[in-house]
């Protein structure tokens, strides 16, 4: 006998996904505009009386919006597998369940990651718009030269998780050294990929790429400052598919302008949807939406992940992929 109340789901999810949220035995109320995100107080509104709460990282999950939810609430499922979004103390204090969906996303974001490193190393962007503007060119031995990404560049890897370990195995594709931090840095999985386990200092100073695969925390917050930036080679190449706050925007846009660094790849921002102006004006930065996850049976994968989490949960089971503080 599922409990009574509604799942509430923030957003509608891919069709596989809402597929499966109709296969649950409960009533599921799904934020009416798929165009863009609840406002808070559409938010407020619709969790009172749910028994779970399908979210996205676009939705702040505090005490406040558990308060609404009332304390039949059992489950909070993150489409995403970063949950900063989410107070998971706070859920935990009320038995409130969290779950997030990793493992599922770990290769589309690793494609995206090295994506960036490729169009910024060899400057796709920057000639695609060139060549848009009609202008007459002819090839030429220096015209959009830019780092060889294969003869043997280095990668640095900020937080060799999953989706680190995926960007590494790219990387070795194409013949990168490869400096990582982090636990993993010094397992075998990442020995049997060639990377070398390395201090934050030292992956900035010696990395042609720098490529942030961390979560973002209270120690992760602006990791990559003014002070980090300033470690970095002159030529070197910042990529940030992971959290956007995990990188000083301001002190990241006067980097670019003054030739701190040469360019940067950036998929998550400081204070999304915002993008820093300073960063539109610049032709050394490739930007893109927060697509790090978007391919299609990837977004399936998460969103069926998510509702089976709640599935687990609502019918006694244990989840599938819980989060603890
Ligand atoms: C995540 O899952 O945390 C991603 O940022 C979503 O693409």
């Amino acid at each position: 006998m599922p409990p009574a109340g509604h799942v509430y789901v923030s957003r509608a999810l891919t069709d596989a996904a809402m597929r499966r949220l109709a296969e649950l035995d409960v009533p599921v109320v799904v934020h009416p505009d798929p165009d863009r995100p609840p406002t808070r107080a559409e938010l407020l509104a619709g969790v009172p009386g749910a028994v779970a709460v399908v979210a996205l990282l676009t939705e702040r999950i505090d005490a406040e919006l558990l308060d609404a939810a009332g304390d039949q609430l059992r489950v909070v499922a993150n489409v995403a597998v970063g949950f900063d979004n989410v107070d998971v103390a706070e859920a935990a204090r009320r038995g409130v369940v969290v779950t997030n969906t990793p493992g599922v996303l770990d290769e589309a974001t690793a494609d995206l990651a090295f994506g960036l490193v490729l169009a910024v190393a060899r400057r796709i962007v920057e000639a695609d718009r060139f060549l848009r503007t009609g202008a007459p060119w002819s090839w030429a031995p220096t015209m959009f030269t830019g780092l060889d990404v294969s003869a043997g560049a280095t990668l640095g890897i900020v937080g060799l998780g999953r989706i680190g370990t995926a960007v590494a195995r790219r990387a070795r594709a194409f013949r990168m050294r490869v400096l990582a931090t982090g636990r993993r840095a010094h397992g075998p999985e990442a020995a049997a990929l060639g990377v070398r386990p390395s201090t934050m200092d030292e992956l900035l100073e010696r990395s042609d790429v720098v490529s942030l695969h961390c979560p973002l925390t209270p120690d992760t917050h602006h990791l990559i400052d003014g002070a980090a930036l300033a470690r970095m080679r002159r030529t070197a190449i910042l990529v940030n598919t992971a959290r956007g706050p995990v990188v000083d925007e301001a002190a990241l846009v006067e980097a670019l302008r003054d030739g701190v660094i040469a360019g940067a790849g950036l998929d998550v921002f400081e204070d999304e949807p915002e993008v820093h102006p300073g960063l539109l004006e610049l032709d050394n930065v490739v930007l893109v939406p927060h697509i790090g996850s978007a391919g299609l049976a990837t977004r399936d994968a998460m969103g069926v992940l998510a509702v089976d989490n709640v599935a687990a949960v609502l019918s006694g089971r244990a989840p599938l992929t819980p989060v603890t503080a």
